[in-house]
């Protein structure tokens, strides 16, 4: 049953991690700045982005102008209310605007987030470019998302057909049958069938990757979260099934991806380009050792596995 309170609160914890890394990482966020937040929903994150920084614009494909009879801001006002929260609503504006088309003007913001939205967004890599676009060269751009499609529940239903990696076994329709079984709704088909754009884990990895190859940006951080939801699913037959049809044992199990990108300044120059291949240098070394702690992790996990084998 859905508990706004708790919603709020994961919410809270969401914004406070992204924090949390900035400042791990030695990026100061500072309160001037003008932060956009991409696929931004309805506006649970800006309830706490407001409370730091001057300005957030909340952009995503959602219809603010006419939702709820045009009540949007009157309702989330006494919804950030009712949970006492106290948001300084002038700083928050919502745009209806596609992720890979964003409406506003190049070099505006200082900070771009996606939070829990590049797996819906059709075209990741395009919307990327438009985050980078309209960042500040110098500005920071902070991505997070899971679980990937590739995940024990990448089907974004596992409560309705809660067998992990089912949805990468059966085609579409069938998917869909068995959700309309469990009860699903029109709006539940319509975001499994048109919600979600079923990218591998390789294909995000790709994306990140040539942009960094084409000096587009810096990488300042990334890791990836490998585990399932439930410590049984690794031992449920539709694991082995998964990868006898030819999914990667690391993919099955990487559910979140989040990385920092920075926006090269305008000039690049010979010091700047030193700076990015030693960035470059660095982001290496830093991948090679999270690849070996992942490939560690997945192999603790095979081990108990393979020690506990179950029957389904
Ligand atoms: C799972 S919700 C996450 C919302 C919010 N970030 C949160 O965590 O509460 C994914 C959001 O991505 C939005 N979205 C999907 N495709 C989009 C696109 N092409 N451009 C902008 N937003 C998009 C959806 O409308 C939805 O609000």
């Amino acid at each position: 049953m859905y508990n706004e309170s708790s919603d709020f609160l994961y919410h809270e914890k969401e914004v406070n991690s992204f924090y949390d890394l900035f400042n791990s990482c030695g990026i100061s966020l500072s309160p001037q700045m003008i932060v956009l937040d991409v696929g931004a929903g309805l506006g649970m994150h800006a309830a706490y982005l407001a409370q730091k920084f001057s300005e957030v614009y909340c952009a995503d494909i959602i219809n603010y102008s006419t939702l709820y009879d045009r009540a949007l801001i009157k309702l989330l006002e006494e919804k950030y209310r009712r949970n006492n929260l106290s948001v300084p609503m002038e700083r928050i504006r919502f745009f209806e605007t596609d992720a890979t088309n964003l409406f506003f003007e190049n070099d505006f913001f200082d900070l771009s987030i996606s939070i829990n939205s590049l797996e819906h967004i059709s075209d990741p890599h395009q919307a990327l470019a438009e985050m980078l676009r309209v960042t500040k060269p110098g500005g920071y751009i902070y991505i997070s998302f899971d679980p990937i499609w590739t995940a024990d529940s990448g089907s974004h239903f596992f409560h309705l057909v809660p067998q992990p990696w089912e949805h990468l076994l059966l085609n579409k329709e069938q998917f869909i049958a068995k959700m309309v079984c469990s009860g699903a709704s029109n709006d539940d088909v319509k975001d499994f069938s048109e919600g979600i754009n079923r990218f591998r884990l390789s294909q995000y990895e790709n994306i990140i990757e040539e942009l960094l190859r084409n000096r587009k940006a810096i990488l300042e951080y990334k890791d990836r979260y490998v585990g399932t939801i439930e410590p049984d699913h690794m031992y449920h037959p539709n694991y082995e099934r998964a990868i006898s049809i030819d999914f990667g044992r690391l993919e099955l199990l990487v559910r979140r991806l989040r990385f920092i990108l920075s926006k090269p300044s305008h000039s690049f120059n010979r010091k700047a380009i030193f700076w990015h291949h030693s960035h470059l240098f660095r982001n290496k070394i830093h991948q090679i050792i999270a690849e070996i702690l992942v490939r560690r992790d997945i192999a603790r996990l095979e081990l108990i596995r393979l020690r506990n084998r179950k029957q389904f």
